[in-house]
This record gives C-alpha cells, structure tokens and sequence, in this order.
C-alpha cells in the first residue's frame, strides 16, 4: 500500500498541511527542527497508535490548541481507505473509516501500515525490556490487529489485579477479596497467554526475514535470533525483581512453547506460587508485561556485547525485517517504510545497500537535513520542510506542488 494523500490539522508544529505523497521515494528536507520527524510521526501515529518520541498523545496536539487532525488517504491494490484521527485534549479521541466513526479508534489500526526506523531504535537493542516488548507488541497489533484489544484487556485486568493486591496488603487479606482475586487471575491468565502465545508465533515467523535483512545490511555470518525469557518459566519466586521488572538479573528463564494451554498452565502454576510475595508488595510480579526479548547475535546477547555499528545493524535488520513480514502476513501488502534521520549515521557501503533494499519497497518517505547525505538513486520526489510548511521541489513534481497550495 502507499499514501496518496496526508492532511493535518495543529499537529506539532503544522497549523495546517495538506501533502499529496508519491508512490517509491519520498523524501523530505530542511533545517533541524522544520517539522520533518513531526510528519512522519503523523503517519506512524495514525497506523499504530504509538509514536516513537512520546508515550501519550498530548504531545501531539499543536500548543495552545485543544484538537489535532490527522487524514491518510491509503492506496491499496484494489481500493483506497480514507482514515481520520481526532485528538482532543479535554475529551475522548475519535477516529473515522471511510467517513464512518470508529466504534473505538483502535479499530483503524491495520488500514495504514507503516514501519519506522529511526535513531531511538539502538533502544530497542541496547537499553531495557519495555523497548523490546513495544516493539514485538506493535508487529504484532499490525500483523493481527484483533490483539489491540486483547492488549488492552490484558492491560485493564492488570490494574484492577493491581489495585485489588494493593488494597488486600493494606488492609490484610480476606475472603472476599482473595475470591475476586482469583476471578481476575483466570482472565490475567487467559489474556497475558494469548499474548505471550502471540509473541512467540510472530517471532517464529519473524526469524527467516531477521535473518535475512541482517545479513544484507551487516555482510556478516553472525545470525541473529530471538529468544523469549519469561516470568513464568521456573519457580523461583521474583523476590529480588524491582517493580518495574526492567533488572538485567532478573532470573528469568528462556520460554519455548507457543502452546496456549501449556502457557496458561505453567502461567497458572506460576501465580500460584509467587501469589505471597504478589500480597506482600501490592504488585502483579508475573506475566507478558515482565518478560524480556533476547536479542541474541551468535552465540552471544546484542546488549552488552555487540558493537555499536552491529547494534545498529540489528536494529535496522528488526525494522525491515518487519517490513518483509507484513508483506507476506497482511492483505495490504508493503507498509509505508518510514526512515527519520537514517542516513546521516550510515557509512557509505551501508547507505548503498540500504539504498539498494528500500527501493524494493512501494512507498518510502525519508527525512534528512541534507540531501547530500541521501545515495543519489533514492533522490526522485523531494520535499521541502520549512517551520511546519511542506512544499514540493523540483520540475517533476511542480503538479503536487500546486496541489498541496490549492488544498490549503
Ligand atoms: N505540540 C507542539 N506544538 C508546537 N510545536 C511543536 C510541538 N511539538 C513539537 N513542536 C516543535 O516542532 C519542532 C521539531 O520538529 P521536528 O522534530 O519535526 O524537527 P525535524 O525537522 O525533524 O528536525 P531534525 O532535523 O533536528 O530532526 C520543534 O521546534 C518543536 O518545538
Ligand atoms: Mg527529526
């Protein structure tokens, strides 16, 4: 798929721009601090819901305005899809398909499908386990999209457990309260083993793309792979885990079944267990929101061992490989890649083999301060970013120009 058209409305620093994209090679120019990143945040935003700087939404909207608009006009092959995002700062967000609302906004995630792959990304490798679970979590809302409820059920159930074990400490356990807490672990364990099940399908799936996307960025024979550590593997109880779960010796063990009822057993036995430490410390110690990705390269784990230029082959290998695994398990075909502030990092054999990578791909939009820092075959449709204004540059593309002015 691509996008034939964005508009947005007090989005960061845009008042308004209306922007008539082209299928291939977008790219987008202009000083630090233009609005660059901004655009291609609208458009990672409106196909995931998640943006790659902030975890809220607030950010988002222009300063000192209440509402921001975000409009994609997606290409499929058969169809277009028209998708609009509303942002409100004192109410509700509200989202539209096709002019229809969105019972939830969620519900438009899978109708733009983008990739993202910027500098932050070296987190993913290199810093703490809530990097890696975002990014394992976010492919696998986009290749299923139903899970971005399962996620957000996962997520309710969690806190009301949370609450209710904070209460029981406070005021001493009672029977009551351990009956509603064994009401809320059946659906923490039914929902966190359809999500840890999940995770380990796609990462299953994931691999021969890993595999091969590392090997044409890096031209190295080290094969990346990924191993799921989990909380509810073993039966050491967690007693030296910190509450937000993001400790290197956290005792965690490698999982290796994707077999849901096996899951949801060992989930089960796991809650059991640790149930005394869960009402000393108020906290629910067990489940996907404590587990980990091992990036391994070789034989040894990228974070802590790899070099800087190998982590960030990894990280870039994980985006495209991504890409390569929503075109084969989506109908949309090809996500929109998206590469912000890319090719300034990259050596020159690394800027032509990603060069020679992306071309493959139907719609690419690439943020750089300077051209000069773009290989010469990706320079086609250029736009130029100037304090929340986006104009065409170029002969070839003078008719978007127009159009974008007749637009706004
Ligand atoms: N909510 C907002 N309201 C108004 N302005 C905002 C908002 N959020 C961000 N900005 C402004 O947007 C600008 C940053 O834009 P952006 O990150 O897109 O820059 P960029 O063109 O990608 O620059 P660089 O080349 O440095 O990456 C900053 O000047 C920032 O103050
Ligand atoms: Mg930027």
């Amino acid at each position: 798929m691509f996008i034939r058209h964005l508009s947005l409305a007090n989005f960061r620093n845009y008042a308004t721009a209306e922007i008539e994209l082209k299928p291939g090679v977008n790219l987008l120019v202009g000083p630090n601090g233009q609005g660059k990143t901004n655009l291609v945040e609208a458009i990672r935003y409106i196909s995931t819901l998640a943006s790659h700087r902030v975890a809220g939404y607030q950010p988002l909207i222009r300063k000192d305005q209440g509402q921001a608009i975000v409009r994609a006009l997606a290409s499929h092959q058969d169809r277009e899809v028209l998708v609009e995002l509303e942002l409100n700062r004192e109410s509700p967000n509200k989202a539209r398909v096709n002019k229809s609302p969105s019972p939830k906004v969620r519900d438009i995630l899978g109708f733009v499908n983008s990739v993202t792959f910027a500098p932050e990304d070296l987190d993913i490798v290199k810093r703490d386990p809530s990097n890696r679970r975002a990014f394992i979590d976010e492919l696998v809302v986009q290749v299923w999209p139903r899970f971005a409820g399962v996620y957000a059920d996962f997520e309710r159930v969690l806190k009301q457990r949370n609450t209710l074990l904070k209460t029981a400490r406070q005021t001493g356990a009672k029977g009551s309260a351990l009956s509603t807490l064994d009401a809320w672990d059946q659906s923490l364990v039914s929902y966190g083993s359809e999500i840890v099940a999940a995770r380990i399908d796609l990462i299953e799936r994931l691999r021969p793309h890993l595999f091969s996307a590392y090997q044409s960025i890096a031209i190295a024979n080290n094969e990346p792979r990924i191993l799921v550590k989990s909380s509810l593997m073993g039966d050491a109880v967690p007693s030296a885990w910190s509450s937000a779960g993001d400790d290197d010796e956290d005792g965690l063990e490698y999982i290796e079944t994707g077999d849901r009822a096996a899951i949801e057993a060992m989930y089960r036995t796991k809650l059991a267990a640790v149930r005394p430490k869960e009402m000393e410390r108020g906290i629910t110690l067990v489940g996907p929101h404590r587990d980990d990705l091992v990036l391994m390269l070789g034989d040894l784990p990228a974070k802590g061992y790899a070099s800087h230029g190998e982590s960030w082959s990894y990280a870039l290998a994980l985006r495209l490989a991504s890409i390569a695994l929503l075109r084969t398990e989506t109908r949309s075909g090809d996500p929109v890649l998206i590469l912000d502030d890319v090719f300034a990092e990259l050596d020159a054999g690394r800027r032509e083999r990603l060069a020679q990578m992306v071309l493959e791909n139907e719609q690419v939009l690439i943020t750089a301060a300077v051209a000069d820092d773009i290989p010469e075959k990706l320079i086609s449709t250029v736009f130029l970013v100037t304090a929340g204004t986006v104009v065409a540059a170029g002969a070839e593309n003078s008719a978007g120009a127009e159009k974008a002015a007749g637009d706004a």
